[in-house]
């Protein structure tokens, strides 16, 4: 063989190390701007919402749902209680599987207004210790059942406190047309949307709303999610509602 080859090879490990050289520094700048922790300015634009759902999950709607969220690339959040895990392990997998986060809503849906003590750490501490049995997500969100918690409880949470601020009390009516108006009246950048995934209308009612926001522009988000977005790092025991743009 002549000697091309030599010099062609030769040429090609200078190409590919410039390119190295010029990864290197490239790679690491990007990244840095994409890191939510930065400053204000390179937050990402919104609008943004989240879809949380309490009280499941229940074998056939929360099936359902996470049908409807993964055929729209949608991620939700799911307040469980533990009562409904057990048997249903599987979906609790296919939800972290698929990207959504999972937050406790106690073992018995007890009222955080009237427990305290040892009876907290059964509700609370024991359904933390199931979920992490089951799976890889590290820390859990609190979701008290009917939004009430004292303060006593709200110290021994270990957990932001998450509530809401949209609420089409789902659980009062089987009627979709009215829950999805009264959705898209209220949301606004930053809103904490709630249902619950153990009734079928409450799943059409989420369906449609992420059809009709998505048209708007809106992306869904994790709870997670959306505090990362808006750059504020969530606090144990501290209750939020909503995360508008700073
Ligand atoms: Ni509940």
């Amino acid at each position: 063989m002549s000697k091309h080859p030599l010099i062609l090879r030769a040429g090609a490990l200078a190409l590919a190390g410039a390119l190295l050289a010029l990864s290197w520094t490239w790679f690491p700048l990007c990244y840095r701007d994409s890191l939510p922790a930065a400053a204000p300015a390179s937050l990402p634009a919104g609008p943004f919402v989240a879809l949380t759902f309490d009280d499941g999950p229940r074998s056939t709607t929360t099936t359902t749902l996470l049908d409807g969220l993964s055929q729209r690339g949608v991620h939700a959040t799911f307040f469980v209680i533990g009562e409904n895990v057990q048997g249903n392990e599987e979906l609790l997998i296919r939800m972290e599987r698929e990207g959504h986060q999972i937050g406790l809503h106690t073992f018995h849906h007890k009222s955080l207004a009237l427990v305290g003590g040892a009876d907290f750490y059964a509700e609370v501490d024991q359904l933390r210790e199931t979920l992490k049995s089951l799976l890889d997500q590290e820390s859990y969100m609190l979701r008290p059942p009917y939004g009430m918690i004292t303060p006593a409880n709200r110290a021994r949470a270990g957990a932001p406190i998450i509530l809401w601020s949209v609420d089409p009390e789902d659980w009062s009516d089987q009627d979709t047309p009215r829950q999805v108006s009264v959705i898209l009246d209220n949301t606004q950048d930053g809103s904490i949307i709630l249902l619950h995934d153990i009734y079928p209308s409450s799943v059409d009612t989420a369906l449609q709303v992420v059809d009709a926001l998505m048209a708007q522009g809106y992306k869904f988000v994790t709870v997670e999610e959306l505090f990362a977005v808006r750059g504020v790092t969530p606090e144990n025991g501290k209750e939020y509602r909503k995360l508008p743009p700073g």
